[in-house]
């Protein structure tokens, strides 16, 4: 696409050209109906029906068993910290695993409702690693363990998820989820906010084992309350009828390429050439410890603040967008998340080399 930059962002991110034309479109006038499908009622035949495409398309994507529930909750990622301890703790204790900031987040909103027992906390190796399964150490009979898979700031992923364990297994998978292919059948809900790898801005995406929602409580919000949502098929109130749209569109792109292996088989390709480059040179340090770098966000620095600074503007004005690192961490970081093409990673290594030898 003509004047298209490479968009390292974070979240809201990069989305592939396929989606962009997808929308593009039908844009004006959806399948006839003579208008976009922002204008369109949500409780139309013909948004119905792309409702249900989108979460059609999503089970066989992630091939998500028979009794999982896909929910469109609002609120975010973090409205999902809220409505998790809500619905699922029951009076007893959950445990948080503490990897990155969202972590620690999830398991502070936590605290308000309940008993929060945190199994482990990165803080101390300043969230550079992700904990081995005889690092944690769980309470005696928690509701929920409640991991986060991608920590999106600080450029760690988990890359197996712990077993030894006798309860169910949450994951807040907001920056890697279709990445990879997963066994959604080893958690009992994974969520997500959509504006990374589920295309823009406005729905957390929860995937819920069927078993666990049980009686309303009437003391949860009813926006936040799952068994509300799952009797009104996630339109209690006005859904975010675009998000889910794009999260169709996202989902058709995917299927298109050859699903998520595919799509695993680029991230691995992509993060791999970046890190063998990071590895390789002694101008760039890279963050995180090796065994527990994310394909998704790569974190790395010149060494020098203001290096950093000049190395994001300077990207910036050769259509490498959006590097600078988190505020929490500093440096750079280079969000290279499903859409994000080879092509955008191999360009950020041309200019990383310039700019080192310039420096
Ligand atoms: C891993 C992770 N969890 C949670 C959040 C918060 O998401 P939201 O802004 O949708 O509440 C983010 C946002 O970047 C994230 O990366």
């Amino acid at each position: 696409m003509e004047n298209r930059v490479y968009n390292f962002a974070a979240g809201p991110s990069m989305l592939a050209d396929e989606v962009l034309l997808a929308i593009k479109e039908e844009l004006f006038n959806y399948h006839g109906s003579g208008m976009s499908v922002m204008e369109m009622s949500h409780r139309s035949k013909g948004y119905l029906e792309i409702f249900e495409k989108t979460k059609n398309g999503l089970k066989k994507l992630m091939n998500i068993p028979d009794d999982y529930e896909i929910l469109f909750m609002h609120g975010g990622a973090t409205g999902m910290f809220a409505s998790i301890p809500l619905n699922l703790t029951k009076g007893k204790t959950a445990d948080y695993i503490i990897t990155g900031n969202f972590s620690k987040k999830a398991a502070d909103e936590a605290k308000k409702y309940g008993d929060v027992h945190i199994a482990y906390d990165g803080k101390e190796n300043n969230y550079t690693h992700i904990p081995d399964e005889n690092e944690l150490s769980f309470s005696a009979d928690p509701a929920y363990i409640h991991l986060c898979a991608n920590n999106t700031i600080y450029g760690t992923e988990w890359k197996s998820f712990p077993v030894n364990h006798k309860t169910t297994l949450i994951a807040d998978m907001s920056s890697d989820i279709l990445s990879k292919p997963v066994n959604v059948s080893d958690f009992g809900l994974i969520y997500a906010g959509a504006q990374k790898n589920m295309g823009i801005a406005g729905i957390a995406v929860a995937i819920i084992r069927k078993e666990l929602i049980e009686e309303a409580d009437v003391k949860v919000p009813s926006i936040m309350n799952y068994a509300l949502e799952l009797k009104h098929d996630s339109m209690l109130n006005t859904p975010a009828t675009y998000p889910i749209y794009v999260l169709g569109k996202v989902v058709d792109w995917l299927e298109e390429l050859g699903g998520l292996a595919e799509i695993e088989k680029r991230n691995i390709e992509k993060a791999k050439i970046l890190y063998d480059y990071l590895d390789a040179s002694k101008f760039y340090k890279s963050f995180a410890e090796k065994e527990s770098r994310s394909l998704m966000n790569v974190t790395f620095s010149c060494g020098d603040p203001d290096l950093d600074a000049a190395f994001a503007a300077k990207a910036a004005e050769n259509g490498l967008c959006n590097l600078k690192g988190h505020r929490l961490v500093g440096g750079l970081r280079a969000s290279i998340y499903n859409a994000m093409p080879k092509a955008g990673v191999e360009k950020l290594i041309e200019f990383m080399d310039d700019f080192a030898r310039e420096n």
